[in-house]
């Protein structure tokens, strides 16, 4: 089976309510709420930590404190924006591997006791500003399989995790391993091959007398793109017999998992608007379609085409043709899609309103603050 969204009809009311309003984001709560609760359903024993970075709208984050979820954040001000909302600090993690001391010392000050690492550098300033707290090394993953693959930035190679693990545990740290197998990720295997070599790891650590007390499954789960993805209880189910396979029948006494696109990128539809229509040659049959919206609006997730949103128009079964999609500013790289091969109608015109699908995630704070004098994304929030 493959996933399919829509626009939900409170979507639709809200659109219909600010007819001039464009661009317009509408997240949906409602479709959060659902993907969590299925999250939870799909992944037993795991806890899940929204990554915050999704999008920390007040409002989603304060409902998913409601549903008891947990929290991933990046900055002292993703810690404060949770907090702020009634998070406990227990119920957040510090999943970045690139922190100021200031930022551990205050972190650790506001009760938060799990941090990402992934050097020397910034184990020591766990050991110095977060005594005792939950360390976690995050391991490189080469993101094979993912649209966005977050790998080299973030992590080490399992033998340097060894190391640092070691050292953690001398200092009084309690010792734990994450990993990212790339952002909207296809494939539900590759949480296994990094399960594999967190179990290698544990078994080097166990034989120094050390336990991992934490393994983080990081995020990954998918949206729905142009592409077809699977549904979350199959990667639920895969990733379940991974962690028996690999870490079983004693799994460490922490797991957790941090979705951020999954949770968030289906229950946002965006409307926009056709700015203009150009052709630019008499011999080339694709038309460029400019809009009012584009990657400094909120889009930055086209770049390379990476992340395919689907497109819709009113009206069916007009003919089309192929389009590059391109945004409003006076930047030469304000260009969503030049390679994906997108269809639309032949007789588009300027004024018409466009609709793009699942852009819920890692869009409202990607926005510019005023680039080309175009203001940040506008955005309608339904509780
Ligand atoms: C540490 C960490 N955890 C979780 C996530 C969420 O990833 P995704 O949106 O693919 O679920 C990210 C995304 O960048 C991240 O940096």
């Amino acid at each position: 089976m493959l996933c399919r969204v829509t626009i939900t009809e409170r979507q639709r009311s809200c659109f219909a309510a600010h007819p001039d309003r464009s661009p317009l984001l509408v997240v949906d709560l409602d479709v959060v709420r659902q993907r969590y609760e299925d999250l939870v359903a799909a992944l037993p024993g795991v806890t899940v930590f929204y990554a915050v970075k999704a999008n920390p709208l007040p409002e989603l984050v304060s409902m998913l404190v409601e549903l008891g979820s947990s929290f991933d954040v990046a900055s002292i001000g993703e810690i404060e924006q949770c907090l702020a909302v009634g998070a406990p600090p227990e119920r957040l993690s510090f999943g970045n591997t690139v922190k100021k001391a200031d930022a551990v010392r205050r972190a650790a000050e506001l009760g938060v006791t799990r941090y990402a690492f992934d050097s020397e550098c910034e184990l020591e300033k766990l050991v110095a500003h977060a005594p005792g707290s939950l360390a976690f090394c995050r391991i490189l993953c080469d993101g094979f399989g993912a649209a966005w693959p977050l790998s080299r930035k973030f992590g080490c190679a399992p033998d340097v995790a060894r190391e640092l693990l070691l050292e953690a545990a001398r200092h009084g740290l309690r010792p734990g391993v994450s990993f990212h197998v790339g952002s909207q990720q296809f494939d539900p295997a590759a949480w296994d091959r990094a399960l594999a070599t967190v179990a290698d790891l544990r078994a080097e650590l166990l034989a120094e007398d050390v336990e991992l007390e934490l393994v983080n499954l990081g995020g990954g789960l998918p949206g729905t793109y142009l592409e077809a993805i699977r549904p979350v209880d199959e990667y639920g189910s895969d990733i379940v017999a991974a962690l028996r396979r690999r870490l079983g029948p004693d799994l460490p006494p922490e797991m957790l998992v941090e979705p951020g696109r999954y949770l968030v990128a289906d229950a946002g539809a965006l409307r926009c608007e056709v700015v203009t229509v150009a052709r630019k040659s008499t011999t080339d049959e694709h038309r460029w379609v400019y809009l009012d919206v584009g990657m400094f609006s909120g889009l930055a997730e086209v770049m390379d085409e990476a992340i395919r949103y689907r497109v819709l128009t009113d009206g069916a079964d007009r003919p089309t043709g192929p389009v590059v999609l391109a945004g409003p500013t006076c930047d030469s790289a304000d260009i969503l899609y030049e390679t994906v091969d997108y269809q639309l109608p032949l007789d588009l015109r300027a004024g018409e309103r466009l609709y793009l699908q699942s852009v819920g995630a890692y869009s409202t704070t990607y926005s510019t603050i005023g680039f080309n004098g175009f203001p940040p994304l506008d955005v309608e929030v339904l509780g």
